[in-house]
């Protein structure tokens, strides 16, 4: 899609949101699989179903719930993204991404990914929250692909420092604070649908990943390119093929997410609360 007609997208999408939400949060989370009901943590919520947003596309995964859940979390604001879009649905990379866009316009300044992942490194068992420290673009196509948009970056953004260090600092006290043991790891991104094969596993292993995906990616490319801080926390949610010997399915994926959800939840919160004090 043009920039421009993306860019008038993203701003009806915007001014439709301002109408219910007229002063957004400055901070953001977008929730992975599984990990939903961490809007039903939010205070004072206004709700904006991804239907009523022009433009919106609309989740069809299970387990993915589409709303925009403005709130507070301890008096602190917060905008949820309550379900996201993956490449893996059919949507191209400028659907995926088109929430990052949005909220860039609705002033928001620093996003908080969250993502179901396969654990590749062994010492990254089912229950383990990682932040992002990187990542590996393997899903085949970039979200910043065609004409750029000078109004809202670089043709050729750095990606030196995706995952902002002050932001991962900051999880790590929170972290602590909660007697939460997080970890720090590279995320590698797939299309997708389908797992990855043991061999496949084996391959990202020797390139540097720790955690492999299907989202998260893109939406941080498109964050960074319109200079969003991004803090990235990826649950694993199961060993990946060949890891354990155990197959894996969605529905285990979805479980997993649940029952981590209340951690990630208090880990989000506590930086939420950090970087409201600021
Ligand atoms: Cl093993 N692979 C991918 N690509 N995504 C996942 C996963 C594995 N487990 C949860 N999400």
């Amino acid at each position: 899609m043009p920039p421009i007609e993306l860019d008038e997208r993203a701003s009806e999408a915007a001014l439709a949101i301002q109408a219910t939400i007229p002063k957004p949060p400055k901070v953001a989370v977008v929730l992975g699989s599984g990990l939903g009901a961490l809007a039903n943590r939010l205070a004072d919520r206004t709700i904006v179903p991804y239907a009523k947003i022009p433009h919106f596309p609309r989740p069809t995964v299970e387990g993915h719930e589409g709303n925009l859940v403005s709130g507070t979390v301890a008096g602190a604001p917060l905008l949820v993204f309550q379900g996201r879009f993956h490449y893996y649905e059919g949507y191209g990379l400028d659907e995926v991404t088109f929430p990052i866009r949005v909220m860039k316009r609705l002033g928001v300044r620093t996003l908080i990914l969250t993502a179901a992942t396969g654990g590749i490194d062994l010492s990254l068992p089912a229950g383990t929250i990682v932040c992002l420290k990187d990542h590996l673009n393997l899903i085949g196509s970039n979200p910043l692909r065609g004409p750029n948009d000078e109004r809202v970056g670089k043709r050729f953004p750095d990606m030196t420092e995706v995952y902002s260090h002050r932001l991962r600092d900051l999880a790590f006290e929170e972290a602590d604070k909660l007697g939460l043991n997080l970890a720090s790891g590279v995320y590698a991104c797939l299309p997708g649908p389908s797992y990855e094969t043991p061999a496949e596993i084996r391959m990202l292993r020797i390139l540097g990943a720790d955690v492999v995906g299907m989202s998260t990616v893109p939406e941080a490319i498109v964050a960074r390119h319109a200079g969003l801080d991004v803090l990235a926390l990826a649950l694993v949610t199961n060993a990946a093929a060949g890891v354990s010997g155990e197959i894996i399915s969605h529905a285990d994926v979805v479980e997993a997410g649940l029952k981590a959800t209340p951690l990630i939840g208090a880990l989000i919160e506590g930086v939420v609360q950090r970087l409201d004090a600021e």
